[in-house]
């Protein structure tokens, strides 16, 4: 196991943002990933996950405690069983399921962030969720101190939700088990219209494998949603807020607000969200309240590609971010009603 102390914590989250841990330890087996947490918990030192850092928000002063990188490594497919330990990349596995001839996971190409996060927010994207593939979760259970097998069922997943994100301290994911699709070399059915479209197929049809990623990969790099480390407009968390989910009620008060302030005319984006609920978009809300892409002229300022993706121009200390951050959802707060909440966790600070 490797430790360094006042590690420098920047250059490990997408962002590079943030101050320095106590203590940097990168695991390299499940083993020595409990081991870790053990040693934390035994002596009441705060602990931090590090997986691929990509939703991930430290603030300038750092980590008073221990920091965890989770570097274990384990790809196997048994027929269209795939499970894969927590540190692997996950854009990396997605591209060898895809060579493998297996659907299931393909719109969630080029994604950032490890393996072991997917379960935690329920990735997804392009019409697919890992909620959809996921059969069981095997983590390390900080309060009964032993090993554990979740079902998928078990993980309560729900929109960018979970068990795992509403218990944040308890359980340490340390390997995630898919069930794939042998379609012969094609996608799942095609959920989401912009894709679609972009392949010139109907929703519900199916492409090969490689043309659905690649064509995610292109529509993702389009809104700035592929890192690059020479692109600071890539320098981010991918969405920074989720997509507000509205009781009917709350709905009808937003639209008329939508009404009184663009125009009869305007209908906000509307998504079935459950019995009672309908979701919306925070990119269209974050862009009709004032706030165009590329808004900003400090050091942290909106992706000019996409409303939703808040960046890092190279110079940006967090509270740089937090500050555009908090600016924006005033904003929007004061234009239309509607709270948006932060995606990626933070550490050390709140918005
Ligand atoms: N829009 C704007 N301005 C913009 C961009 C988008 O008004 O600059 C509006 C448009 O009306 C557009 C709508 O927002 O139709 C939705 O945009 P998009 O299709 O890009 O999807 P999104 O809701 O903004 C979500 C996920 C992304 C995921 C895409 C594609 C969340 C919080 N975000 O974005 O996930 O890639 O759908 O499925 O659910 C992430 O979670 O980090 C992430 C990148």
């Amino acid at each position: 196991m490797q430790e360094l102390h006042d590690a420098p914590l920047a250059p490990l989250t997408t962002f590079r943002l943030g101050g320095p841990a106590d203590r940097l330890v990168t695991a390299t087996s499940d083993d020595e990933v409990i081991a870790a947490v053990r040693e934390a918990d035994d002596s009441g030192t705060p602990l931090l996950l590090i997986g691929g850092g990509s939703n991930l928000v430290v603030g300038d002063k750092g980590f008073a405690g221990t920091a965890l990188v989770v570097a274990t490594r384990g790809f196997t497919l048994d027929g269209t069983l795939l499970e894969l330990a927590a540190g692997e990349v996950w854009s990396d596995a997605v591209a060898r399921t895809v060579e493998a001839g297996l659907a299931g996971v393909e719109c969630l190409a080029g994604i950032p962030g490890s393996a072991g996060a997917t379960p935690i927010q329920n990735v997804g994207a392009y019409g697919q969720e890992v909620s959809s593939t996921i059969t069981e979760v095997v983590a390390y259970d900080r309060t009964t101190r032993e090993r554990v097998t979740l079902t998928n069922e078990q993980c309560a997943f729900s929109y960018r939700h979970s068990r795992f994100k509403a218990d944040p301290e308890r359980y340490v994911v340390l390997r995630v088990r898919y069930r794939l699709e042998d379609a012969g070399g094609l996608s799942a059915p095609l959920k989401y219209a912009e894709t679609a479209r972009a392949l010139g197929v109907e929703p519900g049809d199916r492409v090969p494998l490689d043309a659905a990623r690649d064509t995610v990969l292109k529509l993702r790099a389009g809104k700035g949603m592929v890192l690059d480390p020479e692109d600071h407009d890539t320098w981010s968390a991918g969405s920074f807020f989720t997509n507000p989910i509205l009781t009917d009620t709350a709905f009808a008060a937003f639209h008329a607000r939508v009404r009184e302030r663009l125009g009869d005319g305007v209908l906000p984006p509307a998504y079935p969200a459950g019995e009672g609920h309908t979701k919306t978009s925070a990119a269209w809300l974050i862009d009709k309240a004032g706030f165009a892409k590329g808004y900003g002229t400090g050091p942290a300022r909106i992706s000019t590609k996409h409303t939703l993706a808040l960046t890092n121009r190279g110079a940006a200390t967090t509270e740089d971010l937090l500050a555009l951050a908090r600016e924006v959802v005033a904003g929007v707060h004061e234009a239309f009603g509607v709270t948006l909440v932060n995606e990626p966790v933070t550490v050390g600070v709140s918005l």
